[in-house]
């Protein structure tokens, strides 16, 4: 089976066998979760309908999402690590749950005609072992036990809990499923059960039933309802259905592996069309993101300049990175039109970031090897903060390469040094998004509901002072924050801003209250509600409408009035790209 086939079965079989509706795929830049740079799991952009908040397509949703993980970069090379990964997930806002759940995913995974005829002997289980926050999950067990699957473990939160996605927000025990592969087992096999790290065990779908909300104090509270939250991984499940034994060696990534040709180098192949992937996915978001240093563009950066490190280490030429793309965009285009869609930038992007970086990666390489003799003389195997920090703002290095290259030499890196230059620097994506902000989803929650409201009256304010050319085109919130970017071909004059400033005040003034709806797309874009440029809705949308002034189609969450804002202010206004201006402001 292709992962062509696999998507559509698994949206098939939950759609009409078991009453669920199609949510489309978000962008791969969450746009209301300010505690992370990606979207890295299915259910990340239901966070707020996972709360409690009502969404317009109903209670049972599936989905395909792409996601991007960095925090498993160095397992990256391996058979199973990817750093893009596209999730199949199937969802119960307060509907169904454990033992439906566990049902439906039993019979995805072993009918031959509906799902995936997976024999349930190679079939094992692991469900929560308990602990002082929520109890053992018997509930599970029985229901795998009466289906007839007898490899059943038990364990802790490490293995058996899912979630936050970022620091605060929804989770629960899981159960996850894996495929026995059949191999010996290892001697510490028996003892350590379907989490044994030897590979005879692969984990292929995840069941989180998420009952709790994380609090910012760490408490865990029963979440008003109980809901599920499943993720099956597209690329190892679609390895297994075709027998290999990783997803390199599918269709999704074969064309490519090929093209890096017979190396004996795997490792170094892997990652390179590891990251290649994921820089045509991030490049090719509807979001645009582009290489740079700060936020998704520094991460961007960081893969592409990897991956050229790594050609060139096994010696493949200048120029492969655009056949590289062009070969992902052809295997993934059917399914992600954007891709297609913004082939030429995404090719250029890649073409401008290679020859930039090739220009000092030789400098580099000759700095590093100047610092090793030293490095060698010394006692510590570490290589300083400072001089990697140094690495990064003189070189380009980004800190993964300084970590390869000092690693190939029996060296680490000094990280918490390197991001405390970093941090001197103020340049603080790569130091965490987490430490960026404290607060957590949860907590900052109110924050950016105002804030999310504030970008609806910014966009309504800019139309009335510029004209109605001017339209969304990207916006992300952080817990003090709104960025704000339009169209509209120069720089506004002092005027026209304090002029929205003063529209946006006067309607928060009025403390006008805000509506909002569940009406299908055809009435929303009928009634002359305002959508996002290059925004894929569902079939049913949510429309908010503050009364008189702005009406948007918009997942949430908002204010209740306008009034909750307090006041509106700009602290900027500048050039975002060609014919895009961005706007950062603040509310309160
Ligand atoms: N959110 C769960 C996961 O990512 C399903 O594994």
């Amino acid at each position: 089976m292709k992962a062509n086939e696999l998507r559509l079965k698994y949206i098939d079989f939950f759609v009409k066998n078991h009453g669920h509706k199609e949510v489309a795929g978000a962008s791969l830049i969450p746009e209301n979760d300010p505690t992370v740079l990606f979207t890295t799991a299915g259910m990340h952009p239901l966070v707020p309908y996972l709360l409690g908040e009502s969404h317009p397509l109903g209670r049972k949703l599936v989905n395909c999402q792409k996601c991007v993980r960095t925090d498993d970069i160095d397992e990256v090379g391996d058979a199973t690590h990817c750093t893009f990964f596209e999730m199949m997930g199937n969802w119960s806002l307060g509907d169904y749950f454990k033992a439906e759940a566990i049902k439906m995913s039993y019979e995805f995974l072993t009918d031959k005609k509906v799902g995936l005829g997976i024999p349930k002997e190679n079939l094992a289980v692991s469900c929560f072992a308990g602990d002082n926050d929520a109890p053992r999950d018997e509930e599970s067990a029985v229901v795998w036990k009466e289906l007839g699957i007898d490899k059943i473990w038990f364990y802790g939160k490490k293995d058996n809990w899912w979630g936050p996605a970022g620091q605060t927000g929804p989770c629960g025990p899981d159960t996850e499923m894996f495929y026995d592969t059949g191999k010996e087992p290892c001697e510490k096999c028996a003892e350590v059960g379907v989490a044994c790290k030897c590979g005879k065990y692969v984990e292929i779908w995840n069941d989180v039933f998420m009952q709790y909300n994380k609090t910012p104090e760490g408490r865990f509270e029963e979440l008003k309802q109980k809901n599920v939250d499943t993720g099956l991984g597209v690329e190892r499940v679609t390895a297994l259905l075709q027998g290999v034994s990783s997803h390199y060696e599918t269709e999704l990534f074969k064309p490519i592996m090929d093209l890096l040709g017979e190396n004996n180098d795997v490792v170094a192949r892997r990652i390179i069309a590891d990251h290649m992937r994921a820089s045509v996915f991030i490049l090719g978001d509807p979001k645009g993101v582009t290489p740079s240093n700060t936020d998704q563009g520094y991460v961007l950066r960081r893969l592409i300049r990897r991956a050229v490190r790594f050609m060139k280490k096994i010696g493949v030429g200048e120029g492969m990175i655009v056949d590289i793309a062009e070969n992902f965009i052809k295997i993934y285009g059917e399914s992600y039109p954007e891709l297609v869609e913004k082939r030429e930038h995404i090719i250029n992007a890649l073409k401008q970031e290679e020859v930039k970086f090739l220009k000092t990666l030789v400098q580099g390489e000759k700095e590093f090897e100047k610092i090793l003799p030293n490095l060698m003389k010394g006692s510590s195997r570490a290589i300083s903060g400072r001089m990697a920090f140094k690495l990064y703002d003189t070189y380009g290095f980004p800190l993964e390469m300084t970590k390869d290259l000092a690693r190939e030499s029996g060296f680490s890196v000094d990280e918490k040094g390197f991001c405390e230059a970093f941090e001197k620097h103020q340049q603080l994506s790569r130091c965490g998004a987490e430490g960026k902000f404290k607060g957590g989803l949860q907590d900052s929650s109110e924050a950016t509901a105002k804030l999310h409201t504030a970008t609806h009256m910014l966009l309504a304010a800019l139309r009335k002072v510029l004209g109605d050319h001017v339209y969304q085109k990207g916006s992300n919130i952080t817990a003090e924050r709104l960025r704000f970017d339009f169209s509209h071909g120069e720089k506004m004059t002092d005027e026209q801003k304090k002029e929205v400033e003063r529209i946006v005040n006067e309607k928060i003034k009025e403390d006008l209250p805000i509506s909002c709806e569940e009406i299908s797309l055809d009435e929303a874009r009928a009634s002359g509600a305002m959508g996002i440029f290059g925004e894929k809705y569902g079939e049913r949308v949510k429309v908010y409408t503050i009364s008189g002034f702005s009406k948007e189609i918009c997942g949430g969450p908002h204010a209740k009035r306008t009034g909750e804002l307090g006041s509106f202010k700009i602290l900027k206004e500048e050039s975002s790209s060609a014919g895009v201006r961005r706007i950062k402001g603040v509310v309160g």
